[in-house]
């Protein structure tokens, strides 16, 4: 064999299905997930008597299953009956009741939405959903900018299981007091999973993901202590490909410890809760919050505008809240002493979680 026998070429990769590593993907099975499935599926039950389902406020941690365990049972409407329409929405990109009205024309293959407003989309959405019976998944209801949808569905559309998924409890207690009289859900919680299950879970996502022999059941393990520790199947995900990714630099044909390592070195800040959730600029300050820990908000703005941000101070109140709202960071508002009132911006736990891996 010559010297680069061991090589990978390359064109070669390791890769089998890199998609399976997607964070949207949804694999054909969902392990661990049965008991949460069934009682949702239960609440729905009755729409295939043509009777009103039970509504469902979904709740847990990030990265716990609730969206891909939902999204199966959308498929699983979908591939048995025709009498009950599943809908998805995430109500981060569609986060007003326009926009989601909009998005279930569009979704029902309705096309005549241009210049209509919001009433007349209802009027639209009604006559579509009507005839038949209806499960509408919200997933991060609580990004919503405002719940008048769920009003308006809950009202006037009359066969139907209304579906909200959130990583906060609180979000439900929040709803103004005529959806919430409405809705009164089953409540749902998706706990975090277990070392053993995380394994289970990210070992079947390799086998999709991977070229047989190219990830040894060791550095799934690793992945998947690390994974567990954050407690976010996503880490997983995401250090499966990134080990990968440095084994083919390397233009080695397998996975090993020091590629698992290395994709763990370079799990920062931002691969562990951002994700898609946070612009440019919001990384921005994010960043010198991580630099300026426990900082008063008026002198982080000044930081930020010396380094070329944008907006002025409205704006960038704007941003923080965000990352608060996202658990990024902590906003202590402290009454009294000499300045008065003083807001102190703090990061949040997870880089000490970091640290003990
Ligand atoms: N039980 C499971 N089986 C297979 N994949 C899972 C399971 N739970 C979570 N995942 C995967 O982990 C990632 C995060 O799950 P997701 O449903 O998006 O979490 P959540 O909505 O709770 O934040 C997704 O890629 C998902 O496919
Ligand atoms: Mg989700």
């Amino acid at each position: 064999m010559g010297v680069f026998g061991n090589m990978l070429g390359a064109d070669e990769t390791l890769f089998k299905n890199a998609i399976a590593l997607d964070y949207d993907y949804v694999p054909k099975i969902i392990p661990f997930r049965e008991k949460e499935q069934k009682q949702v599926a239960a609440c729905i039950k009755p729409l295939f008597m043509k009777r009103n389902g039970r509504n469902v406020f979904v709740h847990g941690p990030p990265g716990v299953g609730k969206s891909v365990a939902i999204k199966k049972i959308l498929d699983e409407i979908d591939e048995t009956t025709d009498e009950i329409i599943p809908l998805y929405i995430n109500c981060w990109k569609k986060n007003t009741s326009f926009k989601v009205f909009s998005e279930i024309c569009r979704q029902l293959d309705y096309k005549f939405i241009h210049n209509k407003n919001t009433d007349e989309l209802f009027d639209v959405v009604k006559r579509l959903l009507n005839p038949k019976a209806s499960m509408l998944v919200f997933d991060e209801i609580d990004r919503a900018e405002e719940t008048d949808f769920l009003y308006y569905i809950l009202e006037e559309i009359f066969l139907k299981s209304i579906v909200l998924i959130t990583n906060y409890k609180e979000t439900v207690v929040s709803f103004d007091s005529r959806v919430k009289s409405r809705l009164l859900p089953e409540i749902i919680e998706f706990k975090p999973y277990s070392i053993a299950e995380t394994k289970e879970i990210l070992t079947q996502r390799a086998e999709y993901a991977y070229f047989q022999g190219v990830i040894s059941e060791q550095a799934v393990a690793r992945i998947s202590e690390a994974s567990h520790k954050i407690g976010d199947i996503r880490i997983g995900l995401f250090l499966l490909r990134e080990a990968g990714n440095n084994a083919e630099a390397r233009s080695a044909k397998k996975v090993e410890p020091g590629d698992v390592e290395l994709a763990i070195s370079k799990l920062d800040k931002f691969s562990i809760k951002s994700f898609d959730v946070l612009d440019e600029e919001e990384r921005k300050i994010y960043e010198l919050i991580m630099d300026n820990p426990e900082t008063k908000i008026g002198e982080l703005f000044r930081l930020y505008q010396g380094k070329g941000g944008k907006g002025v101070y409205k704006t960038f109140q704007r941003k923080i809240d965000k990352l608060e709202k996202n658990r990024f960071i902590t906003v202590d508002k402290i009454e009294g002493g000499a300045e008065g009132r003083t807001t102190i911006i703090k990061p949040n736990e997870i880089d000490k979680k970091l640290t003990e891996f």
